[in-house]
């Protein structure tokens, strides 16, 4: 019987594959709803996606130009085609879900030019999407290539609604545009689209590796989105000694908004773990010397207001013992800070005047609270490659867990840019040191989210969109953005964004605050409830949770039980209720325990959340946390209700969320 199933499906799988003259090939997904057609036309090679018959990707080039060779992208002669059918189950050692399945089939396509110069392009086409890359092999005719420009492109049928930030080759921190795509110029990636028809689509890509980083320019007319990558200081995309391996360019596909988060095709488009021991990788959540600098109220220097002092330390260390908490990060911990911007500032490795390292460490591995080092560079990266075996051999030496790394300012050398292939290169440089030192990493201001935690499990979270900084300094983020970034920014991977801002009109205080880098402290605040604070823990995915406010602050709140209990990841992730920019639930188990995040954006909403999830032969309990009846977004969003009952697959809970609210709900079985 398994052998007929075996010969019945490679006999399907060559159906699914056909390479039948190598200048035209069909390939579908394994459950034939994706299907990608490839073929040359007149010597430029072009493909098609194709989403339950329906053209979503029209005629769309493919190649390489480069500075010092022939061009890949006309002129080109088919030589070969090969497929590949790949079936995988593979576990993450930690993730959204506990076990992930990678099932595609593939097409390696071998294009040359008439300078013999030869490139693969790899096709993958799955259930939730398809991925290419270009791959050249050594060849010893060559010794350097020098990438000008990147054709790939994505010929968008119709013309779709499309959240995105603007390309930018230095930051990610913006706000979302909800536009339709013609009046979208360029953007960086994951855009995020819904065609007329409901289909969303977005594209990404993933296994950022030696390599610039892709941002799309349309180019118009009809919606073609055509990549340009993140130039050197001389206009060079990309240099490599010798031969070439893209990053995958991904275009995920979907007919429900949630398909999009609970996809792993951007996760599968990287290699296994080079981590061989693990136990040392543990998500947790973590506080920190932190809020008090974004509200001003505390400074990173040295000096009278130094927030990061021993004795203050040593406060958040009992705050996190206290409550469970498994990480400590004291910003400003460090000499530098004064000179932030100039050239050769921050020292990663000599501790400020008032602040002892050893003793910190030390007394945190007493409370079991583990000590989280912070590198901020402030973009200069000689300076840091310079220190950074010393920095993290410190870091290690003392025992610390992890490192947050921080890139605030223009890059040195200058001309270098955040996102280009120099500093994806010193990213991955940081990654790797981290993992020999046994150190956890969470980068901001970092390059996007490829997927490379599957590679490299130690990178736990990144910034790289616009946190919870922004509401400390700066008009802040609005409702809206909150059910966008699931959607966007988050389809890269795990987002620190630092939510438990407990008091969200930041009115403890007051008199203490000093205008940092904002001219009107008046228009800050955070825009959301407290409800929608807890119930960003579940919604926005990081393994690693910053609790994020002042210990004061949330000292004796009951509210705080939530965030105590929720996991950081997850056996398993559904999303229930999702319209992109307006509401979003996510639900996620953990063992025998469910915790849902439901959030809305600026309009107040009922949420009806059937339970049918819940293991039907199980009664559970459920803890509700929900804006109350007095809680107003604008006079009073710390306002929250906790409701306690018990529940069953069968229920349906209705609930309200009052502007920029949202609940948070942990359900846990019945003996
Ligand atoms: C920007 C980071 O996003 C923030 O978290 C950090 O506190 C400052 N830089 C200082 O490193
Ligand atoms: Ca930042």
């Amino acid at each position: 019987m398994n052998r007929l199933i075996t010969v019945v499906s490679l006999f399907l799988g060559v159906l699914m594959i056909s390479c039948n003259s190598a200048r035209r090939s069909e390939i579908y997904s394994p459950d034939a709803d994706v299907k990608v057609r490839l073929n040359l036309d007149e010597g430029v090679p072009f493909y098609r996606v194709y989403y339950k018959d329906q053209l979503v990707i029209g005629k769309s080039r493919l190649g390489l130009q480069f500075k010092n060779l022939d061009n890949l992208d006309r002129e080109i002669i088919a030589v070969d085609c090969d497929t590949i059918m790949h079936r995988e189950q593979w576990k993450p050692v930690w993730g959204q879900t506990s076990s992930i399945r990678n099932d595609y089939n593939e097409v390696v396509w071998t294009l040359r030019n008439e300078a013999r110069l030869e490139m693969k392009v790899h096709f993958r086409v799955f259930d939730d999407g398809i991925a290419f890359r270009y791959v050249m092999p050594n060849n010893s005719l060559v010794d350097s290539v020098l990438v000008s420009k990147e054709l790939s492109q994505f010929n968008i049928k119709g013309n779709p609604d499309s959240w995105s930030i603007p390309a930018n080759f230095d930051t990610y921190e913006m706000l979302y545009r909800h536009k339709r795509l013609s009046q979208v110029k360029n953007a960086n990636t994951p855009i995020t689209m819904k065609r007329e028809d409901g289909v969303y689509l977005s594209i990404h890509e993933a296994n950022l590796t030696n390599y610039a980083g892709m941002t799309l320019d349309n180019l118009g007319g009809n919606n073609i989105l055509e990549s340009n990558l993140v130039p050197w200081p001389d206009g060079v995309k990309v240099r490599l000694k010798a031969g070439l391996v893209s990053p995958w360019r991904t275009v995920q596909i979907a007919s429900k908004a949630g398909d999009l988060i609970t996809s792993n095709m951007i996760l599968n488009l990287n290699e296994p773990s080079r981590i061989n021991t693990t136990d040392w990788i543990k998500p947790m959540k973590y506080v920190g010397v932190w809020w008090g600098m974004h509200i001003g109220t505390e400074v990173w220097t040295e000096g009278e207001r130094h927030g990061a002092t021993t004795e203050n330390s040593k406060r958040y260390i009992d705050f996190a013992h206290e409550h469970g908490f498994k990480g400590f990060l004291p910003e400003g911990w460090n000499k530098g800070w004064d000179k932030w911007g100039q050239r050769g500032a921050f020292d990663q490795i000599t501790p400020a005047k008032d602040f002892n390292l050893l003793e910190v460490a030390q007394y945190a591995k007493e409370k079991g609270v583990g000590f989280i080092g912070h590198h901020e560079t402030g973009g200069d990266i000689p300076t840091y490659e310079k220190n950074m075996d010393a920095a993290f051999k410190l870091l290690g030496d003392v025992g610390a867990v992890g490192v947050k790394t921080g890139y605030a300012g223009g890059i040195y050398p200058r001309g270098q840019h955040h996102h280009g292939q120099f500093m994806v290169n010193h990213y991955r440089r940081v990654v790797k040191t981290a993992a020999k030192y046994h150190l956890m990493v969470d980068a901001h201001e970092p390059i996007k989210a490829t997927g490379i935690a599957r590679t490299w499990p130690n990178m736990m979270t990144r910034e790289g969109v616009r946190g919870q900084e922004w509401n400390g300094w700066s008009k802040g983020n609005p409702p809206s953005h909150y059910a966008t970034i699931p959607f966007t920014r988050m389809l890269g991977g795990p987002i620190d964004y630092t939510p438990g801002i407990f008091d969200l009109l930041i009115k403890n205080k007051k008199d203490q605050r000093v205008k940092w880098n904002c001219d009107d402290l008046s228009i800050t605040r955070v825009h959301t409830t407290l409800a929608k604070q807890l119930a960003n823990y579940v919604v926005l995915f990081s393994p690693w949770q910053m609790v994020a406010d002042l210990p004061e602050n949330m000292e004796g709140n009951p509210a705080l039980k939530f965030i105590e209990d929720v996991p950081t990841t997850w056996d398993e992730t559904l999303v229930p209720i999702a319209e992109i920019g307006e509401h979003v639930v996510i639900a996620r188990r953990r063992g025998n325990n469910w915790f849902v995040g439901g959030l809305t954006d600026e309009k107040p909403r009922d949420s009806k959340l059937a339970l049918n999830f819940l293991d039907g032969n199980r009664k559970y309990y459920a803890t509700i946390y929900k804006d109350s009846k007095d809680t107003d977004f604008d006079t009073a969003p710390e306002r929250i209700a906790i409701e306690t009952k018990e529940v069953s697959t069968h229920d349906v809970l209705n609930i309200h969320m009052v502007k920029g609210g949202g609940f948070a709900i942990k359900i846990v079985p019945l003996n």
